[in-house]
């Protein structure tokens, strides 16, 4: 039998209305209900009971696939609750899946977050089956510069090294010495025998590096349409309302936002932060499905969450994951001749050690 079911709920900042599974769609059984149990404990407080009858049945299916592919799930820490508590292996900011996606053994990695990333991962593991749930699925400071733009810039400043932030297509990581992380651009760019560098593509991180080194960067003027929301007064606000606040920015805020916050750092420093210094009351200046997905391993936290929601990241959802698992399709490619060039920059990259 083949029916198409369509789903009408709307959960964690994901509508769903008009998402459709193909195919056999999974029931929830008293199985499956059972089966659950312990992970519908952690993501009560998210998700109603009425669309965990819907979600479970995805998940245990999802999982099952998993096995009998031989499938990873890279997720980024925007992904919703459902995907990343659900469904995911591995976990991470952009710089933890990377060095994840070296060293799989499996036959399929299915990336859960954007474009970029699965492209990184395809980079790494030509041969493999590399899947995301939506192609459409990209990034305002991928598609804001091109690989002209950057052999442009070099032309400008001859023999000045280029750092590119990994939120890039392959065409630009080829033309690339050396690629970033919000996690590791401080690093990467000490690392470097060079006093100015070419730093691309997002003004906002550059500009927070710029503050912490002495060399000279040259920047393009790309931004995440999700970062450059957030404005100072808004903080300060925050503050007011909510007292003992602990404040803590993404690096691709603008600086006025980031002097605002107690701490700044990748989505995976934040989490090491709340980790290390158990802050009674956070509010995490980023994409919003980080509160909630870091609330469940800390209930005693209290989340004050003014979000912004990416549209990128909210394209990837559990019926798609399903879909493209079930059909291996949509697969990630990279033209040929950029792998070696691009991958170049990338191992360059996770070769800079972390302090
Ligand atoms: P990190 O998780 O590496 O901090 O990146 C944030 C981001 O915007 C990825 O798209
Ligand atoms: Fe790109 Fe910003 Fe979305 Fe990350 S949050 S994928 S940087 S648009």
């Amino acid at each position: 039998m083949h029916i198409i079911l369509t789903l009408n709920i709307s959960y964690a900042h994901v509508d769903y209305k008009g998402a459709s599974v193909t195919d056999t769609f999974p029931a929830f059984t008293a199985e499956i209900e059972k089966q659950t149990r312990p992970l519908y404990a952690k993501l009560k407080n998210f998700v109603p009971a009425v669309e965990w009858s819907l979600l479970a049945p995805l998940i245990a299916e999802i999982n099952r696939l998993k096995v009998e592919k031989n499938a990873l799930i890279l997720a980024h820490n925007y992904m919703t609750p459902d995907i990343f508590h659900g469904v995911a292996d591995i976990v991470g900011d952009s710089l933890a899946l990377a060095r994840e996606a070296v060293n799989t053994t499996a036959d399929i990695i299915v990336v859960c977050g954007v474009h970029f990333m699965a492209e990184t991962v395809k980079i790494l593991n030509p041969d493999k089956t590399v899947l995301i749930a939506d192609l459409e699925a990209g990034c305002s400071l991928s598609e804001g510069i091109t690989a002209d733009d950057v052999l442009e810039m070099r032309r400008l400043h001859p023999g000045v090294p280029v750092v590119t932030y990994v939120n890039t297509s392959a065409e630009v990581k080829a033309v690339t010495d050396v690629c970033c992380t919000s996690g590791n651009a401080l690093e990467v760019v000490e690392s470097l025998d060079a006093d100015e560098i070419i730093f691309i593509p997002d003004q906002y991180l550059g500009r927070n590096v710029q503050r912490l080194t002495k060399k000279k960067l040259h920047l393009w003027n790309g931004s995440c349409m999700v970062h450059e929301k957030f404005t100072p007064s808004e903080i300060r606000e925050l503050r007011s309302v909510h007292k003992n606040l602990t404040v803590m920015a993404h690096p691709e805020c603008p600086p006025e936002v980031v002097d605002e916050a107690d701490y700044a750092g990748s989505t995976a420093q934040m989490i090491q932060f709340i980790q290390k210094n158990k802050p009674a009351k956070i509010a995490l200046i980023t994409e919003c499905s980080m509160s909630d997905n870091v609330a469940v391993p800390f209930p005693e936290v209290e989340f004050i969450r003014p979000c912004n929601l990416c549209p990128h990241m909210k394209k990837i959802t559990l019926p798609k994951i399903l879909d493209a698992l079930r059909s291996e399709r949509p697969q990630v490619h990279v033209d040929a001749a950029l792998i070696a060039p691009a991958r170049r920059a990338i191992d360059a990259m996770l070769a800079v050690k972390l302090r």
